[in-house]
């Protein structure tokens, strides 16, 4: 079932809260301010509810509060070097709003703006989709974007996320979601005991501004070897060089199993799994950093550092300045379909 409210009002156009409840009783909610999820509840394995991923009461709290919780990131998820990059010797340039470089497709991406919101009504499980025209140019980037994401809340507790997008114009697009969990609940304490598994053989290394050095290196040995299970907090302090430059982890992951469980990760106070299933080339994980307890999400519950994860699953960070990395190149006349599963469950 899926219902729908107002949720407010941006620049003119209507926002929704759209909550979505599957058959075994559990609810998410979604909005079109930025496509975002802003509410997943779900049980513990003693069937306790409780909300895992960061959100805000309100329509005003989610506009003036932290720009990414939940929400869909675009034109391109992650960083590009020095704002600027090159399509066939025509060089673009975007706005800087992070340092030197654009972070998450520049201040007023796709996480700012109100999508159009449809109810699914053939699917049989509750589903809705978001769709957005973004203009030639927007933040700098070349060519007209339609996208679209439909999220789609099955009796099995999986978020599906199909995204499309296709340009009239060569341009590039990176797509994530931004969610934020913590399997204990949002506001209960830090991620640091989720124990994570990633059947991802390397990662990208990033250089002091957080882009990519260009180099594929072997997680076997650091850190950053999650082919095991290892918790977040087990080796995040750790004197190493590239969890210092991301002030824990904030990293790409290069997956090599592509379409079926590339991440999982376990709470084993609450027993609670989150398993991501993707078909992207990358995962980014970051362990909330940059959250410094100034946001206050639902109830006023404070989100301090390290309180939740993210995994962005997606393309490498500033592909579009590295020809070696999988290309994010979008050509007129295609349109591009990728699929992200968030798969909750109890152990
Ligand atoms: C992540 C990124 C982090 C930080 C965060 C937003 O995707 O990797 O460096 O910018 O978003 O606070």
């Amino acid at each position: 079932m899926v219902t729908t409210d107002l949720f407010g009002i941006h620049e003119g156009k209507e926002v929704f809260l759209c909550t979505l409840t599957n058959k075994a009783g559990n609810v998410i909610k979604l909005t079109s301010y930025g496509a975002r999820i802003t509410w997943i509840e779900i049980p513990d394995k003693y069937g306790t509810k409780d909300n895992i991923t960061f959100g805000y009461d309100t329509f005003e709290e989610t506009r003036e509060g932290d720009k990414y919780f939940g929400s869909v990131v675009g034109r391109y998820a992650n960083r590009i070097a020095g704002g600027k990059f090159s399509i066939d010797g025509i060089e673009y340039n975007t706005p800087k709003n992070n340092g030197p470089n654009t972070l998450h497709g520049g201040p007023e991406g796709w996480h700012s703006v109100v999508w159009e919101t449809e109810i699914m009504e053939s699917s049989k499980a509750p589903s809705v989709k978001f769709s957005y025209v973004s203009p030639d140019r927007e933040m700098g980037f070349p060519g007209t974007v339609k996208v679209s994401v439909t999220y789609t809340w099955t009796d099995d507790n999986e978020i599906i996320m199909d995204y499309s997008y296709s340009a009239d114009k060569k341009t590039v697009v990176n797509v994530t979601n931004h969610a934020y969990f913590n399997l204990h609940g949002a506001g209960k304490g830090d991620i640091l005991d989720h124990e994570v598994t990633m059947k991802a053989p390397s990662f990208t290394p990033v250089d002091p501004e957080m882009i990519p050095t260009g180099e594929i290196r072997p997680v076997s040995g650091t850190p950053f070897d999650f082919r095991t299970p290892h918790t977040i907090g087990e080796r995040i302090g750790m004197n190493d060089e590239q969890l210092g430059l991301g002030k824990g982890y904030d990293h790409n992951f290069v997956l090599d199993n592509r379409e079926e469980v590339a991440v999982t990760v376990f709470d084993p106070v609450t027993g609670r799994v989150l398993e991501v299933i993707t078909d992207q080339p990358g995962m980014q994980l970051y362990t909330g950093n940059f959250l410094d307890g100034s946001q206050k999400g639902y109830g006023g519950t404070v989100y301090k550092f390290r309180t939740g994860l993210c995994l962005e699953s997606g393309h490498y960070p500033d592909s579009p300045n590295n020809p070696d990395f999988p290309s994010t190149i979008i050509k007129p006349g295609e349109t591009v379909r990728t699929r992200t599963i968030y798969k909750f469950s109890v152990r």
